[in-house]
């Protein structure tokens, strides 16, 4: 089975691990790869990519912009595609917008500026709310193509997701299964899963694809990777979408994007 409806997830895989779980992904079927400067595996990454044998054409490979690099925009774009092993991306974002360094907005017009001589297919942003979103149309008049949240049940983020789609930009989940944790143990996930014969994560990925959200799924297992990429599939009914817009809703923490210093 082939999907655009999920991507692979490579954080914090390093090394062999990194290879390995990328290669085994796309032999799976997952299409979309999503890695960044700030997890230091790009070069493996890329490895894994070509260890699958499949053609790099037929894949979405997706990295993003480390806060250090938002003043060397073009440089930070060379080191990318060197360490992945392509001539071009195709989808690259700004990882934080760092408000408190205030130069996602120029970083942004050089992104675009890529864009046009080719070297990105398409340019997104990650963890952005309305207000940097905002800043980037000032600057450019060119919106992303999507934003990477941090989204599961339990952090849904209805709000900002409804403005991302007035706006017409896509939405991927970051720890799309809350990282393994709570999300999957919450009970009225586990009702629905024994309910339906489903697991927790099969749940917890079938409520992003039913909400059309990109989850960012990762797992090191390969019988995992496969079940994840069939989930994302299955679709939830307006009763069992209800039951999980009742969960208590966590906040941000130490992810706010206004606050968060992620160099
Ligand atoms: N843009 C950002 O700022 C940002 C921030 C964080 C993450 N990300 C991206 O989002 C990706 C995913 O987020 P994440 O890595 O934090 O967490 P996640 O995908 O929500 O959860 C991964 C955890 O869930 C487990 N898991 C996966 N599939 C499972 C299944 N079917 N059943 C039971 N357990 C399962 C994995 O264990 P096993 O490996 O043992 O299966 C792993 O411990 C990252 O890899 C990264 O690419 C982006």
């Amino acid at each position: 089975m082939t999907h655009d409806a999920i991507g692979f997830g490579t954080w914090p895989f390093q090394g062999d691990d990194a290879e390995r779980a990328v290669a085994t992904a796309v032999e799976a079927g997952y299409r979309l790869i999503d890695t960044a400067t700030k997890y230091g595996n790009e070069a493996a990454v890329g490895r894994g990519l070509r260890a699958s044998g499949v053609d790099l054409r037929e894949l979405r490979i997706q990295t993003k912009l480390r806060g250090d690099d938002h003043g060397d925009v073009r440089g930070a774009l060379g080191r990318s595609l060197e360490a992945l092993g392509v001539d071009a991306l195709d989808a690259w974002l700004i990882h934080w917008p760092l408000p408190m360094l205030g130069r996602y907005p120029e970083a942004w017009a050089e992104m675009v500026r890529l864009r046009e001589e080719g070297l990105v297919r398409e340019i997104g942003v990650s963890n952005f709310l309305p207000e940097h979103l905002d800043a980037l149309e000032r600057a450019t008049g060119v919106r992303p193509a999507v934003n990477q949240i941090q989204c599961d049940p339990t952090i849904a983020r209805g709000g900002l997701r409804d403005e991302l789609r007035a706006r017409g930009i896509g939405v991927q989940a970051w720890s799309p299964l809350g990282r393994g944790g709570e999300v999957l143990r919450a009970e009225p996930v586990l009702r629905i899963a024994a309910a339906r014969g489903l697991t927790p994560a099969e749940v917890v990925l079938a409520w992003h694809g039913t909400l059309g959200i990109v989850p960012i799924a990762r797992s090191a297992d390969a019988a995992r990777q496969r079940q994840n990429l069939a989930a994302v599939a299955l679709r939830l009914d307006a009763d069992e979408l209800a039951v999980l817009a009742g969960l208590p809703q966590r906040g941000l923490g130490d992810f706010d994007p206004r606050l968060r210093d992620e160099r």
